[in-house]
């Protein structure tokens, strides 16, 4: 006697029926960047299919993201000026303030996301003020803090902070409660390593660091435990979500965060493997439909519960037509 496994697998009915894991249009998150300046929609060469987006074209792609139901946006902001401590980042109308507030008077509804970080509106690159060749963390804290609040006066739902410094959710938390805006969420990238699975964002958002690299605040990637050690700190200050980024590389992680944590995960399909897909498929070497939805399933079964993805509206459609 042996088990005959494959009676479970015979048709697609049967299949789904058994199927553990499934992927919804709801659990994606589109990330949008947007420029200054009127009448743009640039494609960003490093990341096919993405576009730079000024304020006023923006109802195209939310008109988009509403019609194909993705479950939020997160919103990058690329100034056209940078100075030393990023001031555009917490300008009240700033590019990115600007964007959530047409955003908000397209549609009361939409889930809108931001990043919070400084490295794509410094003069050095950097995620933070710089002091000597290093990042102050504690100046930094207060910047953000900025940053969060003034997305918030804004209209965004959540506030995301990608820079890695120590305290931030906790200060943030604070700041935005102090403010009344206890109904903003947080979701912290919590374990974000420091990877070459950035590249071709920073091409897209002008923000590789012009001196130096962020080993010093960004994850080692050969750190396991220490993703644990973070995402429970970042719960203990105050977050609502935490994130593991990059995704595929870091299933593991994943996974060792799901076992350990109730509270929901979501994972960043970085700017890279977006790209590597992309551009495999481009050379006609893989199915770039099935390649993408066996990776966004992947981390889903890694414990994911939300993705973070330049696919998001890609895989919309691609659900539709199942
Ligand atoms: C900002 C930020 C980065 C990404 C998201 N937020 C760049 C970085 O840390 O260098 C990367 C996203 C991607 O690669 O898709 N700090």
């Amino acid at each position: 006697m042996f088990r005959r496994g494959r009676r479970l697998r015979e048709n697609e009915k049967i299949r789904s029926l058994v199927r553990e894991t499934n992927i919804s249009k709801r659990d994606l998150i589109f990330p949008i960047f947007v420029v200054e300046g009127e009448n743009i929609k640039k494609e960003i060469s490093s990341l096919a299919g993405n576009y730079h987006w000024s304020i006023d074209r923006l109802p195209e792609v939310i008109e988009e993201v509403k019609e194909k139901e993705i479950g939020g946006i997160i919103l990058f902001g690329i100034p056209s000026s940078k100075d030393l401590c990023g001031s555009e980042a917490y300008n009240d109308n700033g590019v990115i303030q600007r964007a959530i507030k047409k955003i908000r008077e397209i549609d009361k509804d939409i889930y809108i996301i931001t990043d919070v970080c400084m490295c794509e509106y410094t003069s050095h690159g950097h995620c933070g003020i710089v002091e000597g060749s290093e990042v102050n963390n504690d100046k930094t804290l207060e910047y953000l803090g900025k940053i969060a609040l003034s997305h918030a006066k804004a209209g965004a739902n959540m506030v995301a902070p990608s820079d890695m410094m120590d305290g931030r959710v906790g200060y943030i938390r604070n700041i935005l409660d102090e403010n009344g805006y206890y109904k903003v969420a947080i979701m912290s990238y919590s374990a974000k390593y420091c990877s070459a699975f950035y590249g071709p964002f920073r091409e897209a958002a002008n923000s590789a660091p012009q001196f130096g690299d962020r080993r010093g605040y960004q994850m080692d990637p050969a750190n396991r435990r220490e993703a644990l050690v973070e995402v429970e700190e970042d719960i203990n200050e105050g977050a609502d979500i935490v994130m593991i980024k990059p995704a595929l590389s870091y299933l593991d992680i994943v996974r060792d965060v799901r076992e350990r944590v109730n509270i929901p995960i979501c994972v960043y399909n970085v700017s890279g493997e977006f790209a590597m897909i992309k551009s495999a498929a481009k050379n006609g070497l893989i199915d770039e439909k099935r390649v993408t939805m066996e990776a966004l399933i992947s981390m889903k079964r890694a414990g994911a519960d939300m993705i973070i993805t330049y696919h998001a509206l890609e895989v919309s459609k691609w659900l539709e037509e199942e």
